[in-house]
């Protein structure tokens, strides 16, 4: 017994910013950008707080498997960029919503999606009729240093969120960990304890871009052949692999190594960047809403993050109401 998808959702900033726009402010160009990673434009938080794009999120996914908020066992919230520590992202949205359930955060950065399935895999095989909803959601705009053309230029905000109700199926699910704070980082608050003697630190994420290109690449491809031979399946077998959109040249590679024709790599970096854990789910929710997911396919999810962090999972994919009334 594990799970079943039964409502999508997502929600992204109306703020709309081209490349051209960051090259007003960067020395930057849409050729690089789009070259080098695939992006077009991405959204960009103005007046939205976290809270409203997952809320906004976590109403059409429950719309969607058609569940009342009341209804719900459990919340749990991927997240880094939460607007506050306390509450949490989660505890927010249940009491937006009118859900009466408990609810927690976590963190897995971009891999945060997949831990949150295998954490709700798990509660289902305490309470099986259980109905849990599960949100990503991050505003990297909050993250980045908008000075350093290197990583502002990849990153977005948007949510995306998922209801999972009782069903078989998750075929396999495998998450990793190796702690690394050199190829990606970004620091908590510092305060201003009387006490402390560090130095004032950085607060912006920073990256070593190809040193995460060959890790998200490396990781990826072996985390998708373990879930496959977990679930005794074939490359074949796999409809769609929805893999983490933080660069189209790492889709394109992954799919060259794996033997997985491109076209079974959807995509929406071009439009959205890379909105870390809320990828995959806005990604699911764009393919659900758009008709593209038939009863009986079978989905491949695999994410990479900092931590380092990686998930990867085997889904068959049976139909919300939104795609089995198309
Ligand atoms: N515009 C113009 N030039 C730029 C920009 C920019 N926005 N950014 C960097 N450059 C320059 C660099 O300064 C460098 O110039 P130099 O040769 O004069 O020193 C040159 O472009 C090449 O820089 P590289 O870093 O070598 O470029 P690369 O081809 O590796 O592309 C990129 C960089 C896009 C970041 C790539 O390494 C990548 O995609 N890595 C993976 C990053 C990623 O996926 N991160 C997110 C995953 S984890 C997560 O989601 C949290």
């Amino acid at each position: 017994m594990s799970f079943s998808i039964s409502g999508t959702g997502s929600s992204l900033p109306r703020e709309i910013v081209t490349n051209q726009r960051l090259g007003s402010f960067l020395d930057t160009s849409d050729e690089w950008i789009k070259s080098r990673t695939g992006i077009q434009e991405r959204h960009v938080c103005t007046e939205e707080t976290l809270r409203d794009l997952s809320v906004n999120a976590a109403i059409d996914a429950l719309a969607d498997a058609g569940i009342e908020a009341a209804q719900l066992d459990l919340i749990i919230c991927s997240t880094i960029t939460p607007d506050h520590f306390v509450p949490s992202l989660s505890c927010e949205v249940q009491k937006a919503i009118g859900a009466l359930c408990p609810a927690f955060d976590i963190n897995a950065a971009c891999s945060g999606f997949l831990y949150a399935l295998d954490i709700a895999e798990g509660y289902f095989k305490k309470k099986k009729d259980s109905k849990i909803l599960i949100i990503s959601a991050d505003a990297m705009s909050k993250l980045v240093d908008w000075r350093d053309r290197s990583i502002c230029v990849l990153f977005a905000d948007g949510a995306g969120a998922v209801v999972l109700t009782q069903g078989n199926d998750l075929k396999a699910i495998k998450l990793t960990a190796k702690g690394d704070d050199q190829v990606i980082a970004a620091n908590g608050p510092q305060g201003n304890s009387p006490f402390a003697v560090m130095e004032p630190y950085d607060p912006f994420v920073r990256m070593s871009g190809q040193e995460v290109y060959r890790f998200a690449v490396s990781s990826s491809v072996r985390d998708l052949a373990n879930v496959l031979e977990m679930s005794n399946l074939q490359e074949g077998d796999i409809d769609i692999v929805l893999l983490h959109q933080a660069n189209a040249r790492i889709l394109e590679a992954v799919s060259a190594r794996m033997k997985i024709p491109q076209d079974k790599f959807p995509s929406n970096i071009a439009h959205c960047g890379n909105t870390s854990s809320a990828s995959i789910p806005i990604l699911l929710d764009e393919l659900n809403r758009a008709g593209k997911l038939k009863p009986g396919m079978m989905l491949a999810m695999s994410a990479f993050g900092g931590g380092l962090t990686t998930g990867a999972c085997i889904l068959r994919w049976q139909g919300t109401n939104l795609s089995n009334h198309q």
